[in-house]
């Protein structure tokens, strides 16, 4: 009898786990996803607009090519610059560290010291193969010769912003990678009507359309589309 009841519990315990399996599973890793992609951790605040998704395609981009030296153009708080210090011997990161002019980054900078955070972010997590540059990257690109392996541009994203950014292909060695944040879809992957409203626009960021006008035209303008996104994520890099 009682042996039959420990079977029948068994199979009851068993039909629940399945039945909630899932959901459970699914929620714990969203709620994980959720903790990474808000980058708090502790005394660490390393929040950044690059999805989970984006991260990871950053880190295995800049795994494959493990440059020697670095540039990150656009640093904020040093999500990205982390991921790249990981797998690179030194990286320049410039940045004003006061945000991209007219966006909700200037708010925020307003209210606490950005390089500060940024300083802590790496001391707390033990990179030191990290030189900032505070400014513009038009203000230090004359300082650099053509002697870096791999350049990440997420600084400002007007079109010339991006296209002057652009330039920092210049700077690379034979088979660098110049890669960055923001390119939504291709300029000629666009529908006929989106392509003009891109085209024309002076916004860095179309909020109704989820596109960021600046990168993709800019793009466009450079590389002909001949450019990678990687699939899922806005992550775009060229092998020049
Ligand atoms: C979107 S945030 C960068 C986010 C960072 N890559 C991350 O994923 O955490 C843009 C940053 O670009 C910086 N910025 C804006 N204009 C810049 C410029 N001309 N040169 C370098 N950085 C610039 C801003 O101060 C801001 O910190």
């Amino acid at each position: 009898m009682q042996a039959g009841c420990d079977m029948l519990m068994k199979q009851l315990l068993k039909s629940i786990l399945r039945r909630f399996q899932k959901p459970v599973y699914r929620l714990a890793r969203e709620l994980v996803d959720f903790y990474e992609y808000s980058g708090y951790y502790g005394n660490i605040d390393l929040h950044t607009m690059m999805t989970l998704a984006e991260r990871k395609t950053l880190e295995s981009i800049v795994a494959r090519k493990k440059p020697e030296v670095a540039v990150e153009i656009g640093s904020w708080k040093g999500a990205s610059t982390t991921i790249i210090a990981r797998h690179s011997g030194v990286v320049y990161a410039i940045d004003p560290f006061t945000g991209a002019p007219d966006s909700w980054e200037v708010h925020s900078a307003a209210r606490h010291d950005v390089l500060k955070v940024f300083r802590n972010n790496l001391r707390i997590m033990g990179i030191s193969n990290v030189i900032p540059i505070v400014g513009k990257s038009a203000d230090v690109f004359n300082v650099f010769g053509r002697c870096v392996d791999f350049v990440f541009i997420d600084g400002d994203h007007t079109r010339p912003g991006i296209l002057a950014d652009l330039r920092w292909r210049e700077k690379l060695r034979f088979g660098g990678v110049i890669c960055g944040h923001d390119a939504e879809t291709y300029y000629s992957e666009l529908p006929e009507e989106l392509r003009m409203e891109v085209k024309k626009s002076t916004a860095d960021y179309l909020v109704d359309r989820g596109l960021h006008p600046g990168v993709i035209y800019a793009l466009y303008t450079v590389f002909h589309d001949e450019h990678m996104i990687e699939p899922g994520t806005s992550i775009w890099w060229c092998q020049c």
